[in-house]
């Protein structure tokens, strides 16, 4: 049987900081260590500001430790939407500054001595079926309109895969997000930051100064505070309206060393298949020598959070696409999944938060390039932390109104209102009865409604299916063991303790909620 987690956390522990236990002052306050957070806390300190980093896991709790780590400039939404939303200006904006992403991890692996098997390796976007090969041309044209470094080929030049005629972009990048991240955090607190895990904040309000608010009790003053949580917790309805949650697949499987070329690889489906390899040894799949082995990393299957509970079927079709395309996997080791926020216009929203005091940044939306998104966000927000200009600061900014992604943005936010009508609906099942051991579904009960989980010994958890957010109705997530909520991405643990936003607080009790 796979083990459920993802190859990083399968493979290195993140690392644990102490948990802050006084009232602190700092010129930055940052919340969330993921990879937008630790970037930015990170180089607001080479900078010599001092910095407060909390986060309320580990670093890489959050979604950087279940990613694939695809660093690439190849945008996921693709040039084609990027040159119609944001024009060819905004679209080669989106290149470079997605290919400086990529130079940037590069450079503070260099500089830090960061171990985190950072490799350089090709891309390339195939068809999905024989319509697909009208997509790459249209692509070709749009990517070319950007100034992409990209060339057209008639099959990719590798081993182990044929794609048919496909768009290569060189000089992409991939490593372990845990080995890259741990390393950041060495690095951040070398230059004096102050990184406290175990720490859930609960408010950030700006002003002079602007104060952060843990569970704890301890409040850290700051001249900025920027808020990396991947989704924000402060926000009750801008951002919210412009992106939503959606829920992705992976699964990793044995490859003998070099049997498939270590490259990333995208198909054009909708969702489309995310692939790569990453180089591990025997001794860290449980085996007892260092000889090499390769994991092939075959993601997709994406569905609206909250709205699918077919985990198995979907972990399914994914074994049988990576087997036809991909001959020489053979057993599945690791299979995981998680959230990505998909933003109306493709890119993330990285900027001063809207209708907040100026001095409130925040970083969200990664649009399933959340590793150069977040990289992109410790760039720019250290500018505009510094008062700098940066030019990427108009595309990125959380406020924008793209005009052409007007229909996406109905669209997503009928999706939310529907989500509502489930108030109104049976529940996942009629009785606890049907409930098996270490799973959740959601019933009803006379007006409301109850999300139920069975633990390993049969004993029963019973909390309030009602989101503590805007009162959407969670459902359980069997990939992940969690309840997740439909309408704006908030995640709970088996016991309705809230584990993202922008939901601040657990789930009620059943008896009160
Ligand atoms: C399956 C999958 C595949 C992906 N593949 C790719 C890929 O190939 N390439 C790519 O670029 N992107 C990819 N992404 C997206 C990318 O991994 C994420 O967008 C990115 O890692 C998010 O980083 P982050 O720093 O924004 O958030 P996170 O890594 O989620 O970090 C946020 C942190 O905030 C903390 N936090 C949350 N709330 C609080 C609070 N109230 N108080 C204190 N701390 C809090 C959490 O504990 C967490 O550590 C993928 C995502 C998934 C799920
Ligand atoms: S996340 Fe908004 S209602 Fe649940």
């Amino acid at each position: 049987m796979p083990r459920s987690e993802s190859l990083w956390t399968g493979t290195v522990d993140p690392a644990q900081y102490p948990p802050l236990d006084a009232d602190a002052r700092a010129d930055v306050c940052v919340v969330g260590a993921g990879i937008a957070g630790l970037t930015t806390a990170y180089l607001l300190a080479r900078e010599g500001r001092s910095v407060v980093l909390l986060d309320d896991g580990r670093p890489g709790a959050g979604q950087t430790g279940v990613t694939t780590a695809h660093l690439s400039y190849e945008i996921d939404d693709s040039y084609v939407t990027m040159v119609r939303l944001h024009g060819a200006e905004g679209a080669r904006q989106a290149y470079h500054s997605h290919r400086a992403a990529i130079d940037r991890i590069e450079a503070i692996a260099q500089l830090e001595g960061i171990d985190c098997d950072f490799q350089r390796v090709s891309g390339y976007l195939f068809p999905a079926d024989r319509h697909g090969a009208r997509e790459i041309d249209e692509e070709l044209e749009a990517a070319k309109t950007a100034g992409v470094t990209v060339q057209r080929l008639d099959a990719a030049p590798v081993k182990g895969f044929y794609s048919g005629a496909c768009l290569h972009f060189p000089r992409q990048g991939q490593f372990h997000p845990l080995k890259y991240l741990n390393g950041l955090a060495a690095a951040f607190a070398r230059l004096g930051g102050r990184l406290h895990t175990g720490t859930r904040v609960t408010a950030v309000t700006g002003g002079t100064p602007a104060t952060v608010q843990t569970t704890g009790g301890q409040t850290v003053t700051a001249s900025a505070a920027v808020i990396a949580t991947n989704v924000p917790f402060n926000d009750r309805l801008v951002i919210h309206t412009k992106q939503a949650p959606y829920h992705t697949y992976v699964i990793g499987a044995r490859v003998a060393p070099g049997a498939i070329t270590h490259a990333l690889y995208w198909d054009t489906d909708d969702p489309y298949h995310y692939v790569r390899l990453h180089r591990v040894t025997k001794a860290q799949l449980g085996g007892d020598n260092q000889d090499a082995v390769d994991i092939l990393i075959v993601g997709g299957e994406d569905h609206k959070a909250g709205q699918a509970q077919d985990a198995e079927q979907r972990f399914a079709k994914l074994d049988v696409w990576m087997r036809e395309k991909f001959p020489a996997a053979r057993e599945v080791e690791f299979r995981w999944s998680g959230q990505v926020m998909e933003t109306q216009d493709g890119l993330a929203f990285i900027g001063r938060n809207p209708m907040d005091e100026e001095n409130v940044y925040v970083a969200t939306g990664d649009s399933g390039m959340g590793l150069t998104h977040g990289t992109i966000a410790g760039i720019l927000l250290t500018d505009l932390i510094a008062g700098r200009a940066n030019p990427w600061a108009d595309l990125y900014d959380p406020s924008r109104i793209r005009t052409g992604a007007a229909a996406e943005f109905v669209k997503e936010n009928l999706n939310v209102a529907l989500q509502y009508a489930s108030w109104l609906t049976g529940g996942e099942v009629a009785s606890v009865d049907e409930i098996p051991p270490n799973s959740g579904a959601v019933l009803r009960e006379g007006l409301t409604k109850v999300a139920v989980f069975r633990d390993e010994a049969g004993e029963l958890h019973r909390r309030s299916a009602v989101c503590t957010h805007l009162g959407c109705i969670v459902a359980w997530n069997p990939a992940a063991s969690t309840w997740d909520c439909p309408c704006h991405g908030s995640r709970f643990d088996p016991m309705g303790k809230v584990i993202s936003g922008p939901a601040k607080s657990d789930l009620a009790d059943a008896e009160k909620g």
